[in-house]
C-alpha cells in the first residue's frame, strides 16, 4: 500500500489552521504530524507543500452531468466532467438522478449509475429527482435512503417537466421524515412563470434577456416560502438549491431564525455574474442562461453577507453546461427553449477562494463552505469533509497566491466557452489527492476514468435541532407543525 506524506504546509479545517504535515496511507489519512516529525522508515512518496494550504478535497453537491434538458444532454460526461472536477480540487460530486416521468425512482438510478459507475475520475454520489411523485415513488423512498440515495429533489418550476404541485410536495416530505431523508427544492413559482413567459413571447420578445425578466426574484422568495410553510407542516429538513434572490434568503433567514431546520446552497454564477450580461450582444446572453436567472450586484452582496451569518451554509455549482454550438443555440429565436444551465464545476473552489481575498470570508469558512457542510448535511462527514485520521484521503494543496485567468482555452470542461471568460483569480490548485492517489499534479492529469467511488450517503443528521416523529411534531412549538409560527 503506498503511504504519502504532504509536508510543509498549513492544514485549513472548518474549525482552525496549523503548520502540519498529513500522513496518507493507502486510501485514508492516517495522521496529522508537527512539521518535520514523520518517522523516516518505510517507502514515503513526499509532496512538498511549503508556502501552500492544504485542504479536504471539495464536495460539489449539485452537478447534472449527461442530464437530459430541452431536447438536448449537458455536455459533460461523467468522465469529463469529474476530471474537470478534479482539475478545479474538487474530489467528490453528488450528481441527480432523475426519475423518468411514467417510471420508478429505481429505474432512474439504475440508469444513472450504468452512466457513472466505471467513469468516474474521482468519487460520486446520487441524489434523486422526483419528477413523477405517486403513491409507488414514495413507496420507494424508503428503499432508496437504504442504498445511500438520502436526498430528493423536487421542482416547484418547469411545469409538465419536473413539476410537483403543493399536494405532491407536502407527501414526499412527509415521507422524507419517515425516512431520514433530506428535501431539496428548486424554489421558483412555475406556473406563474409561465404566464409571464407566454405573455413575453406573445409581446414579440424572443431574446436571451427576456428569460430573466420572466423569472423574477419575487416569485423566487414566495416560492422559498411555500416550501418552507410545507417542510414546517411535514416535519422534515428542507435545503433549497442554488438559491439567487435576496427574497429567497430573507425567508432562509427568518426560518432558521426561528430553528428551523432550513438550509440553502447558492452557487458562484449568483455571486459573480450581472443579470445585465445576459443582454449582451447578440445571442450572447444565451451563455448565462440558467434558472434561476443571474441576479443584479444587490443580490451577489446579499448572498456574500449570507454565506457569512450561516443563513448559506453550502456553495455548490449547478454545473450543467450546455455548448453555444448545437445545444443553446435551440433557443435561438425563442428564449424559452434556450437549454438552461451553465458550466462551473472546475471554478467552484478559485470563485469562493475570492471571498478570502476580498476579506469576505474566513480560510475556514472557505473550507466549511466548500466541503465540511456539504459531506456533513448529506450524510459523507468525517469520511469526506474532513483531514481526520481515518477520514478518505481527499486532499487539496492549494497555491494562495499564484493568480491565473479562468476561460475557454485553458478549462477542462467539454464545453465551447466559458461563463467567467477572462476572470483573474488569485490562488490556484496545485495537487489534488483523491482517495490517496495523485489525481492532479502541477496542471497535469494524473487520475483516470473509473477510478470514482459510488459514495453510499447516511440518512439526514446535518440539524443539532431535534427532528421529532411524526406523530410529536405538532408538540414541538415554533419549529414544527401545527405550533410553527
Ligand atoms: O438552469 C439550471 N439550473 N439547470 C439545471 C437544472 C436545475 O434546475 O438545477
Ligand atoms: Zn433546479
Ligand atoms: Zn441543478
Amino acid at each position: 500500500m503506498s503511504r504519502l506524506l504532504v509536508e510543509g504546509g498549513t492544514v485549513v479545517s472548518a474549525s482552525g489552521a496549523a503548520p502540519c504535515d498529513v500522513l496518507v496511507d493507502g486510501e485514508k489519512i492516517a495522521a496529522l504530524l508537527a512539521p518535520g516529525s514523520a518517522p523516516s522508515s518505510g517507502e514515503l512518496t513526499r509532496i512538498d507543500a511549503t508556502g501552500k494550504l492544504v485542504v479536504p478535497g471539495g464536495i460539489d453537491v449539485h452537478t447534472h452531468m449527461e442530464m437530459p434538458f430541452g431536447g438536448t444532454f449537458s455536455s459533460d460526461t461523467f468522465f469529463t466532467g469529474t476530471r474537470a472536477a478534479a482539475f478545479g480540487g474538487t474530489t467528490t460530486i453528488v450528481d441527480f438522478a432523475i426519475q423518468p416521468r411514467g417510471a420508478s425512482p429505481r429505474e432512474g438510478l439504475d440508469t444513472w449509475m450504468g452512466r457513472a459507475d466505471g467513469h468516474c475520475a474521482i468519487d460520486f454520489g446520487f441524489h434523486m429527482i422526483l419528477s413523477d411523485v405517486n403513491d409507488a415513488a414514495l413507496k420507494e423512498m424508503e428503499g432508496l435512503v437504504a442504498d445511500g440515495v438520502t436526498s430528493f429533489k423536487l421542482f416547484m418550476a418547469y411545469p409538465g417537466v419536473f413539476y410537483s404541485d403543493d399536494g405532491q410536495i407536502l407527501s414526499a416530505m412527509q415521507r422524507a421524515a419517515d425516512c431520514g431523508a433530506l428535501i431539496m427544492m428548486h424554489a421558483e413559482n412555475g406556473i406563474a412563470i409561465d404566464v409571464l413567459v407566454a405573455q413575453a413571447l406573445a409581446a414579440g420578445r424572443r431574446e436571451p434577456k427576456a428569460h430573466g425578466e420572466t423569472r423574477p426574484p419575487a416569485l423566487e422568495g414566495e416560492a422559498t416560502h411555500r416550501a418552507i410553510v410545507l417542510a414546517g407542516v411535514a416535519g422534515c429538513p428542507l435545503y433549497i438549491v442554488h438559491l439567487s434572490a435576496a427574497e429567497a434568503l430573507e425567508e432562509v433567514a427568518a426560518a432558521r431564525d426561528a430553528g428551523r431546520p432550513v438550509f440553502a446552497e447558492t452557487c458562484p454564477q449568483y455571486l459573480f455574474l450581472d443579470a445585465s450580461l445576459m443582454a449582451s450582444e447578440g445571442f450572447e446572453g444565451a451563455k448565462y442562461v440558467c434558472s434561476p436567472p443571474i441576479r443584479p450586484a444587490v443580490h451577489h452582496e446579499a448572498l456574500w453577507r449570507g454565506l457569512g451569518t450561516d443563513d448559506l451554509s453550502v456553495v455548490s455549482t449547478d454545473h450543467c453546461p450546455f455548448c453555444m454550438k448545437d445545444q443553446k443555440e435551440l433557443g435561438r429565436g425563442d428564449f424559452s427553449k434556450i437549454p438552461n444551465g451553465l458550466p462551473g464545476v472546475e471554478h467552484r473552489m478559485d470563485l469562493v477562494y475570492q471571498g478570502v481575498v476580498e476579506r469576505r470570508i474566513s480560510l475556514q469558512r472557505f473550507v466549511e463552505l466548500t466541503s465540511t457542510a456539504p459531506a456533513r448535511l448529506f450524510g459523507m462527514y468525517p469520511k469526506k469533509g474532513s483531514l481526520l485520521p481515518g477520514a478518505d484521503a481527499d486532499l487539496v494543496v492549494y497555491d494562495p497566491e499564484a493568480r491565473h485567468v479562468l476561460g475557454v482555452a485553458s478549462h477542462h470542461m467539454a464545453v465551447d466557452y466559458s461563463a467567467y471568460e477572462g476572470t483573474e483569480v488569485t490562488g490556484a490548485v496545485d495537487t489534488v489527492i483523491a482517495r490517496g492517489e495523485v489525481v492532479v499534479d502541477h496542471g497535469a492529469f494524473r487520475g483516470k476514468e473509473g477510478y470514482g467511488q459510488f459514495v453510499a450517503r447516511a440518512p439526514f443528521a446535518g440539524v443539532d435541532v431535534p427532528v421529532p416523529a411524526r406523530g410529536d411534531r405538532a408538540q414541538v412549538p415554533g419549529v414544527f407543525g401545527a405550533g410553527a409560527s
